[in-house]
């Protein structure tokens, strides 16, 4: 397997641990804020979605089937519990730094330059991505 396939496959097991993760933050914390649930789960859903396109991208490319779909969400949703005890704030600056050097990496690669069919890819994903950036200051910001 070499590097980019390697890569194809992590971002596909990312996203589908993401997925189990706000999910289960989106019902932990589902009456922090109105509508706060609901937008951590939306969230989780886009992920969810990505990991798809990133499965569907590496079937066309390789021909393999990625199979681990459950298990990465079970995975994201045992972090969830497991991070139960850390306080809201710390979690979500957490992940949001995380989506905001997701999103940084990406905007790289689309400069960079990439194969035009991984550049849909990437395009379709970035802006969500950029959007989960601000979880944070969406929920502990001055605004
Ligand atoms: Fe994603
Ligand atoms: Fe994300």
């Amino acid at each position: 397997m070499d590097k980019f396939q390697a890569e194809v496959r992590s971002n596909f097991r990312t996203e589908m641990f993401a997925f189990g993760l706000y999910t289960v933050l989106g019902n932990q914390y589902k009456n922090f804020k109105p509508n706060f649930g609901e937008h951590l789960k939306e969230a989780g859903k886009q992920e969810h979605m990505h990991g798809r396109i990133f499965r569907q991208f590496y079937k066309k490319q390789y021909n393999i089937e990625l199979k681990e779909e459950k298990l990465c969400i079970a995975f994201g949703k045992l972090v969830g519990y497991a991070l139960t005890p850390i306080p809201l704030s710390k979690k979500l600056k957490m992940i949001s730094d995380n989506e905001a050097s997701v999103a940084v990496k990406i905007e790289k690669q689309i400069a960079d330059g990439v194969h035009k069919d991984y550049l849909k890819v990437l395009e379709r994903i970035l802006p969500d991505e950029i959007a989960h950036s601000k979880i944070y200051s969406e929920a502990f910001g001055d605004n």
